[in-house]
């Protein structure tokens, strides 16, 4: 269970230890690079119903930084950055597990330390009236949402922080 530590990019890379949902923990490391979305791409990843990735496409895979034999299998929060607040993911998981449609603004981490922002569409799949996994197609986000995303999400990990 668990991912490995990330190996440190370059030595400004700010180190950062994440705790997450099932309890396990790791190193990350990100700097202040962002690259921006792929013009013209969806990045689309499919998860069974633990968030482990199942399906991913080439986008996602270019965009990640990792190697597709490192993904596929790999829980989704491979790619989470510490500047998203645990807040936004639960929201998340409440409404897709409840058979609703997410959308949201998410700033993902790449395995080099930097980043890149999307706006995420995040489905169940249905079959037969259950829920067999989730998708999530993400898009170009604006930069003016972006901006607004990013403020606010300060604001939740402050709270989130406080409050810990
Ligand atoms: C279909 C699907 C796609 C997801 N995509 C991302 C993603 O691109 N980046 C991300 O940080 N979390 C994504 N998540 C949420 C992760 O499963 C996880 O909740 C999040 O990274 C925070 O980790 P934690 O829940 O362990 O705190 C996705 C979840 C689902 C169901």
């Amino acid at each position: 269970m668990g991912l490995p530590d990330m190996t440190s990019p370059s030595p400004q890379a700010r180190e950062v230890r994440l705790s997450y949902t099932d309890a396990s923990a790791r190193t990350v490391y990100c700097t202040e690079v962002e690259v921006p979305f792929p013009e013209g791409s969806l990045i689309v990843s499919r998860t069974d119903l633990q968030g482990i990735i199942t399906h991913a496409n080439q986008a996602f895979v270019e965009m990640s930084g990792y190697q597709r034999e490192a993904l596929i299998g790999a829980p989704q929060y491979i790619l989470r950055h510490p500047d998203m607040p645990k807040a936004a993911f639960k929201d998340l998981w409440d409404t897709v597990m409840r058979g609703e449609k997410w959308h949201g603004y998410v700033k993902n981490l790449r395995k080099d330390g930097s980043y890149y922002w999307v706006y995420a569409s995040v489905v169940p799949n249905v079959r037969g009236g259950t829920i067999t996994g989730y998708t999530s197609v993400r898009r170009k986000p604006s930069r003016v949402r972006v901006a607004e995303a990013a403020a606010l999400y300060e604001q939740w990990i402050k709270q989130e922080v406080a409050t810990s």
